[in-house]
């Protein structure tokens, strides 16, 4: 049923760009479209900043819909705009959607659209459509409210006010989570961000599609083969929740919910993940990096979730390290090491040094070693110089740089007494 709230009790109209919006309406107009809304995270935060006193953060960007070409409008505005006005316009032709920044403003500017998920959790097929239908093919209620631009008025068709109120959250509808499964990450985002209940429909959704695990894609697929437009979704969704966002939180909903099997069953039983991000953000590693790090096989999951090469590359070293430590712990006693045995165990070449700090956030046996390593033995240096050295009358050659390492070696031990 359509609910049709009156602006003037609905919204704070002074946060948003209006006189901008105004101004791309009649551009629109001029260019034959006859329907252009306002919708997506600026709605729905002024909503909330009216009615639930939400601290307004600033205007992060614009969504625009428009029942026509956004491609033809991209292209309108520019003609009409001055070019120091604008200063970025990407147009993607495939989905005929834009990005465009006047005076500062970014606007996303879609053509309303149906899709159609011919493989779930992959891209969907698009075709252009009403604005009405391009809301019901969107995640929650509350991220399906738009601004009329003509009438100054809220489509609703889904009821997404009530829920704001409220403080719920609700999928659109049932096959929300199986088209795409990174909506389940944008779950636990809002719930912790907003202090909003998912409704238990939305829940049992959750649970009984995981349940059902209808996509063609398992976690023994070769990471080369599972579809990468979902893990690349995957990826940045948990980047803005681990960022953004409380994630702790966030990271308890998903757990509770049984889905941080989308990473795999390590994660999902894992309960370090606090501890090793915590440790993450002392030391500077990535926060995605330390929560993969936890996972059953951390290596094909940063493979399957398109993660950074230099970041897959500190998983393997670390698991590198890992592994060399154990063997060692097996046959001889590492707590007898000096530290100058644990400086050169750690500086082998077969690791980049970074992957230290994956072990210490993992929380590996002797962990303290590696971070005392990592804060003040490998800044040891000998406190002489080669020069010096050769000026002493030592040649250049092996048996000098034998004697640097040495003289760092002692150091390091000293600093230890
Ligand atoms: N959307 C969706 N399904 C997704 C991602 C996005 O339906 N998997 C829709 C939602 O309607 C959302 C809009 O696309 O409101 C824009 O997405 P995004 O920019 O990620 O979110 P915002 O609504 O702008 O909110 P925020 O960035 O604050 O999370």
């Amino acid at each position: 049923m359509e609910s049709s709230v009156n602006i003037e009790f609905g919204l704070n109209l002074e946060v948003l760009p209006m006189s901008l919006l105004i101004r791309v309406k009649e551009i629109a107009y001029e260019e034959g479209i006859r329907r252009i809304a306002l919708i997506g995270g600026a709605v729905r935060d002024s909503l909330l900043s009216k009615y639930h006193n939400h601290h307004w953060g600033g205007l992060k960007d614009v969504d625009l819909i428009v029942e026509g070409s956004a491609t033809q409008l991209a292209e309108a505005l520019q003609r009409e705009f001055e070019a120091s006005r604008i200063s970025k316009l990407h147009i993607h032709k495939a989905y005929n959607t834009v990005e465009i920044t006047i005076d500062g403003i970014s606007i996303d500017l879609a053509t309303a659209r149906l899709e159609k998920y011919e493989v779930l959790a992959e891209n969907p097929k698009v075709t252009p459509s009403s604005i009405e239908e391009d809301l019901a093919r969107r995640d929650f209620t509350i991220n399906s409210i738009a601004i009329d631009l003509s009438s100054l008025s809220l489509i609703d068709p889904n009821n997404g006010l009530t829920d704001l109120v409220e403080k719920k959250l609700n999928f659109i509808h049932n096959h929300s989570v199986e088209e795409d499964p990174t909506r389940i990450i944008r779950a636990a985002r809002y719930s912790a961000r907003l202090d909003f209940a998912l409704s238990p429909d939305a829940i049992h959704q959750i649970k009984t599609t995981l349940k059902r695990w209808p996509w063609q894609w398992l976690h023994t697929t070769s990471p080369e083969l599972a579809p990468s437009a979902l893990g690349v979704r995957l990826r940045s969704e948990t980047e803005l929740l681990l960022t953004n966002e409380p994630w702790e939180l966030a990271l308890e909903y998903l757990q509770d919910w049984g889905a941080l099997l989308l990473f795999d069953e390590g994660l999902q039983n894992d309960h370090r993940w606090q501890q090793r991000l915590l440790w993450a953000s002392k030391l500077g590693v990535k926060p995605l990096t330390a929560l993969i790090a936890g996972a059953e096989d951390s290596c094909a999951l940063g493979n399957r979730l398109k993660l950074g090469e230099d970041q897959q590359r500190l998983l393997r070293d670390s698991l590198k390290l890992n592994t060399y430590l154990s063997s060692i712990k097996r046959t001889q006693d590492r707590l007898n090491w000096t530290a100058s045995r644990w400086s050169n165990e750690l500086e082998k070449p077969n690791w980049k040094p970074e992957a230290v700090l994956i072990s210490i956030c993992l929380g590996i046996e002797n962990w303290e070693y590696l971070l005392r390593w990592w804060d003040v033995w490998r800044k040891i240096k000998p406190d002489i110089s080669a020069h010096k050295l050769i000026e002493d009358g030592w040649d250049p050659g092996p048996k000098l740089g034998a004697e640097l390492q040495r003289l760092r070696e002692e150091m390091i031990d000293l600093e230890e007494e």
